[in-house]
């Protein structure tokens, strides 16, 4: 077999075997097919596109190009899911504990945060004592006994992925949707779990910022999925403006507490229960979508999933009072709020904006290097269709320095205030089921 074939194949059009998949990304995995000849490849990509059966294939090469994590210990139907980032995400924060309340083994990994968007990591590690790193063994006897744990990263998980994202991020080859697609879903199927649920973000905060694109990348992971025999599902949710009302570790970890005792935020709530409703349905714990929301909600009221949440922390070494007295979280020295410059009704709260303010206080990293402060961020007081009137506090600033113009300036930037009627953006655009 030689590359250049394959190249060739793909250039004019033509559909890629299995093995030779599997070739490029041996080959390439081990050094012995050079750059030049995978960047045509997947500029070839790029333009003919990929039918089911190849991205299946990619997505599996990829996947055996390094280490697979054995769940197999684990008893029961395993369910995960991925969200493809966004700006005071904290549904995962919520969704585990709330899940694993009703039964269904949450073995969870998670990563930083970067840029805009932030990491399920950092946020727990805002919790005194909780850490992250835990070995294989006790990670599978904690999911066993309390149905969760979380942890980062560990091992060489797809290695063909990390080569081929740097490849295509200097090659103008990152929108490819069989790229992408195979990219999140290789590493999701390596880290083990038997269902999964995906959260693909559309507007100004998402990687697609497209409702078309988005729709476009969630049928093609859920084709993928199910090819290769993971059950999988996908919800189409709204990233135009942050979700929910904090922006920030600690911050974001208070807004959890209060959403897993049934007084969140409603749009973190709603997108909490759709994505639950999914992995419970494919846990095999209940037959229907709306039983299984029936049942989350209950356990969001009557105290379960809050308790299960303080389970959680204590297991993994947190000081699980905070989930009692949020008080005891890291707190920023000083509390700055944000007047509305006009009356009117807010028209945007552009995400990607608000989440660059927040990293600016340092609650983000601006590269994989940075040292984040847990305790800083942003606190919305109005969202997207609410009115405000002039000198109204828009958000408070929790920040740890004392000038913060250039912070208070991106964000007066990044909102809008209109005068006529506008109405809040859909939260959920779509379900795949
Ligand atoms: N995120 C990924 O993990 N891979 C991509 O290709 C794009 C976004
Ligand atoms: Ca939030």
């Amino acid at each position: 077999m030689r590359m250049y074939d394959i190249i060739e194949k793909k250039r004019n059009g033509h559909v890629l075997t299995k093995k030779e998949i599997e070739y490029f990304i041996n080959g390439y995995t081990n050094g012995e097919i050079p750059d030049y000849q995978v960047s045509a490849l997947l500029m070839a990509i790029y333009f003919q596109d990929m039918t089911n059966d190849e991205r299946a294939a990619l997505t599996m090469a990829m996947v055996n190009s390094g280490d697979k994590i054995d769940l197999a210990p684990i008893k029961g139907i395993k369910a995960d899911k991925h969200s493809t980032g966004g700006v005071g995400d904290t549904t995962t924060l919520i969704l585990a504990p709330l899940v694993a309340s009703l039964d269904v083994p949450v073995a969870k990994m998670s990563g930083r945060g970067l840029g805009h968007t932030g990491g399920t990591l950092d946020k727990l590690e805002s919790v005194p004592g909780f850490h992250v790193e835990i070995t294989n063994k006790a990670f599978i006897d904690l999911v066993n006994k309390n149905k969760i744990a979380i942890v980062g990263q560990s091992g060489n998980l797809t290695p063909a992925d990390k080569k081929i994202y740097s490849l295509r991020d200097v090659t103008a080859t990152v929108n490819s949707i069989p790229l992408i697609a195979s990219s999140i879903m290789s590493k999701k199927i390596a880290s083990g779990s038997d269902a999964i649920v995906l959260d693909v973000k559309t507007g100004a905060g998402a990687f697609m910022k497209d409702l078309d694109d988005a729709k476009n990348l969630a049928d093609a992971m859920v084709s993928i999925g199910n090819h290769v025999g993971r059950k999988t599902m996908a919800v189409i949710s709204d990233m135009s403006q942050p979700l929910g009302n904090a922006i920030g570790n600690a911050l974001e970890i208070e807004e959890a507490i209060r959403t897993l005792s049934g007084k969140g935020p409603k749009d973190l709530t709603e997108l909490c229960l759709t994505l639950g409703s999914q992995m419970v349905v494919l846990a095999n714990k209940a037959d229907n979508i709306e039983s299984a929301r029936k049942r989350l909600e209950e356990n969001l009221t009557n105290g379960k999933a809050f308790e299960k949440f303080k389970v959680f922390l204590k297991s993994q070494g947190g000081d699980a009072r905070v989930a009692d007295n949020p008080d005891l979280l890291n707190k920023a020295k000083y509390k700055i709020d944000l007047p509305a410059q006009q009356s009117g009704t807010v028209a945007k709260l552009i995400a990607d904006d608000i989440g660059s303010a927040a990293m600016m206080l340092g609650a983000g990293r601006a590269t994989k290097d940075s040292v984040i402060d847990l305790a800083v961020g942003i606190v919305l007081h109005k969202k997207i269709g609410d009115d405000v009137k002039e000198g109204e506090s828009l958000l408070t600033i929790h920040a740890n320095q004392e000038k913060i113009e250039h912070v208070k300036e991106k964000l007066y930037a990044s909102i809008d205030i209109s005068h006529t009627p506008v109405k809040a953006p859909p939260l959920i655009y779509d379900t795949i089921t």
